[in-house]
């Protein structure tokens, strides 16, 4: 079989070795972005016709190329051959064959540097747009389900030890929270990608007269990119979006966690749904919740890929270098997983009921109300510091005693502290401590039936 002919090999004295060939390609996964480098090589001749670099029977010639070219590899029936190394020079090669001399003129005043920039940017654009859809998916996910469980009392832990009661939808919402400091991470991130770096060439522009800013338009960019040599090394953006689709996972893997303790014998808060969990071979009684435990799992790959782009960028000398093609494989690895992640937690949160009674039925262990004794205290004239001290004892008889706060005696209760009077017993006992919060954004129910009305609204508007 003849090697496809490559312009450097008038250069080079020898074809590539077939083993540097396997090396040094990126078909294999940059092939994904081919949409992007078709629309980037249109608008590219597109400004060279308007310069008058190219005629406009070439330009007609190249954009009727590039459409056959881009149904032919949505279709299928393109055949890649990675001696061409990469979906640049697959892409303008599949050209030439087709059209000739008009193909040949595509690349005037464009390198891959410049091109391979420009494509991953308009890639990592639409691809932020898709994971923020699908984090406002799984947003709306949990504000439907706290709005079931808005009046539901559960514990909150802190050190994962009973801390105070708050309503479920408090616990719930506070994913949405999170979720929305990941949803604007990502729209930071989309300004910094949205610059167009294409007419920088391999390094320092060019003596043609290109318009950078015709093809920056042409390409929705708000704005070309200012330096040529940071232009066609910088990577910045491919790092920011990794760690911001990192963060996420940090999140899903938080509520993994949670919902995984929360699902045992043990704890039993919540029911997920049979269809998101999976049995055991040998154990027939098992409900195991592998989904949320592959959630925790592949944040590990995330972390994985935020490692890997970090240290593939220290230490690069100025000016592009091939270790960058690298970034390829770690971008699309951290897209495709959290993509994942988030659709399989909003289908996860959209089927799990919270046991309420069950949760009920354990809300007086563990003192939940003591804070809000000693505030009771404080509300009496009592200096905080001396309110937490007697509480403190309060707790530690109690808990000999076998006894919640609510069940010891007004007689016991003066005995101990004789400013505590009868009026002490609305102010202890898990729903009546999570009505009393008072504080705003505290985790009352009437606070949360706010909250989730405020994001049902905001996120209509998405
Ligand atoms: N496949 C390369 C990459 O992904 C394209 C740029 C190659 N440029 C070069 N001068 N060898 O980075």
């Amino acid at each position: 079989m003849t090697q496809p002919q490559k312009s450097w090999e008038h250069r080079l004295g020898k074809p590539t070795d077939s083993l540097a060939v396997d090396f040094v390609e990126s078909l294999s996964f940059d092939k994904r972005l081919y949409k992007y480098d078709i629309v980037g090589s249109i608008a590219h001749a597109e400004m060279l016709c308007e310069q008058k670099l190219i005629t406009k029977d070439e330009l007609k010639q190249i954009k009727e190329g590039l459409i056959e070219i881009s149904h032919a590899i949505a279709e299928d029936k393109f055949k890649f051959d990675k001696t061409y190394e990469d979906i640049h020079m697959a892409v303008e090669n599949a050209l030439i064959a087709k059209i000739g001399d008009a193909g040949k003129k595509l690349h005037t005043g464009r390198s891959r540097n410049d091109q391979v920039a420009t494509d991953l940017r308009l890639w990592m654009r639409d691809e932020i747009e898709l994971i923020q859809a699908k984090i406002t998916l799984l947003q709306k996910a949990f504000v439907k389900l706290a709005e079931k469980y808005v009046s539901d009392i559960m514990p909150a832990y802190t050190h994962f030890q009973r801390a105070q009661p708050v309503s479920i939808a408090a616990y719930l919402l506070s994913f949405v929270e999170q979720l929305n400091r990941d949803f604007m991470r990502l729209k930071n991130c989309r300004l910094l990608v949205n610059l167009c770096p294409l007419g920088s060439g391999a390094i320092a522009g060019s003596s043609l007269p290109l318009d950078r800013k015709k093809t920056a338009e042409l390409l929705g960019f708000s704005d070309i990119t200012y330096n040529t040599i940071d232009s066609v090394s910088d990577r910045d953006f491919c790092a920011e979006f990794i760690f911001d689709c990192s963060v996420i996972s940090t999140h899903l893997s938080k509520l993994a966690e949670d919902w995984i303790v929360f699902s045992t014998t043990e704890f039993d808060f919540i029911h997920i749904d049979d269809a998101f969990c999976t049995s055991s071979s040998m154990m027939p009684q098992k409900r195991n919740p592998d989904m949320l435990e592959l959630i925790r799992g592949k944040s590990a790959s995330l972390l994985g890929s935020l490692m890997a782009i970090m240290t593939l960028l220290k230490a690069q000398p100025s000016g592009y270098n091939r270790d960058l093609q690298e970034d390829k494989r770690h971008v699309f690895s951290a897209a495709d997983t959290i993509e994942a992640c988030v659709d399989m937690a909003a289908a996860i949160v959209d089927n799990t009921k919270f046991k309420t009674e069950k949760i009920s039925a354990g809300l007086e262990k563990g003192f939940l109300d003591a804070t809000a004794l000693a505030e009771y205290l404080v509300k009496k004239g009592m200096p905080f510091r001396t309110a937490h001290g007697v509480v403190g004892s309060l707790v530690a008889q109690c808990e000999k005693q076998n006894k919640t706060l609510a069940e010891v005696s007004i007689d016991d209760f003066k005995k101990h502290c004789e400013i505590i009077a009868d009026d002490i017993y609305i102010s202890l006992g898990g729903k009546n401590v999570a009505s009393s919060y008072a504080t705003a954004s505290a985790a009352s129910p009437a606070q949360m039936a706010e909250q989730v009305n405020y994001w049902k609204k905001q996120l209509a508007q998405r």
